[in-house]
């Protein structure tokens, strides 16, 4: 369970103060797939950043199954970032010259995993997102955008995270890879009970997710939960 209380964080250029995030609040269930929309520059990987823990608020604070991020010394939030949290942005973020397989074991090398079961547990992960076994060994520049997601979310997955935030993951994707991306993104935060928030300008993937965020100048509304019928039923 995510609970995110009064979350607060200022900018300030020049003699000019920005809030990208003004007094946020909401919870989250563990194994929820979740979707925040906003315009370009409304705040949201502001407050993706601050679940992360790759940036402090303001004011506010952000509770991990009851542990407050607040209250931590900056040695525990690497920790939380690296064990609790996994990152999905739109860039994807790999390194391509390495192949898809050692991407996805790489944050279990930094955790300590020895190398037979990365390897083992990198397979598995693949299999899970659906990238062709012919394509665990090639190297990340050679390979299609969707394939670089698939592998990004793989990797995101590596180390068992409570919590997947992914910025825009399909921004860079065509319409049909990019829904393919979020049904993934679906089946995996049922399967392995995995919270997930997503960005995303796109109001049809929005619509996929169990529970619709809108950020607007700095304010965080809950959209009414979706009814697959009445979407369906004649206006
Ligand atoms: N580190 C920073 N320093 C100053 N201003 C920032 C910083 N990060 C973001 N901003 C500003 O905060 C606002 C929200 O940015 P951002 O969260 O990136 O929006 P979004 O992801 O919704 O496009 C923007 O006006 C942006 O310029
Ligand atoms: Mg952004």
């Amino acid at each position: 369970m995510i609970e995110v209380k009064n979350l607060v964080r200022t900018f300030k250029s020049g003699d000019r103060t920005i809030t990208p995030v003004n007094d946020v609040s909401f919870e989250l269930e563990q194994g929820t797939l979740a979707s925040i929309v906003g315009k370009s520059g409304s705040g949201k990987s502001t407050l993706l950043s601050l679940l992360g823990a790759l940036d402090k608020p303001t004011s506010g604070d952000v509770l991990v199954n009851g542990v407050s991020l607040a209250g931590m010394p900056d040695g525990q939030l690497t920790e939380y970032r690296r064990r609790d949290i996994g990152f999905v942005f739109q860039q994807f973020n790999l390194i391509p010259n390495l192949s898809a397989l050692d991407n996805v074991m790489l944050p279990m090398e930094f955790a300590g995993i020895r190398k037979a079961a990365r390897q083992e547990r990198a397979r598995h992960l693949l299999e899970q997102v659906q990238l062709d076994p012919d394509k665990h060994v090639r190297r990340i520049n050679r390979l299609s955008g969707g394939e670089q997601q698939r592998v990004a979310i793989a990797r995101a997955l590596a180390n068992a995270p409570k919590l997947i935030l992914a910025d825009e993951p399909t921004g860079n994707l065509d319409e049909q890879t990019g829904e393919h991306i979020i049904e993934l993104l679906s089946s995996l935060s049922r399967n392995h009970n995995t919270t997930i928030l997503v960005v995303t300008h796109d109001r049809s993937l929005a619509n996929k997710t169990d529970r619709r965020f809108r950020l607007q100048q700095g304010q965080l509304t809950e959209e009414a939960a979706r009814s697959r019928i009445a979407a369906a039923s004649p206006a």
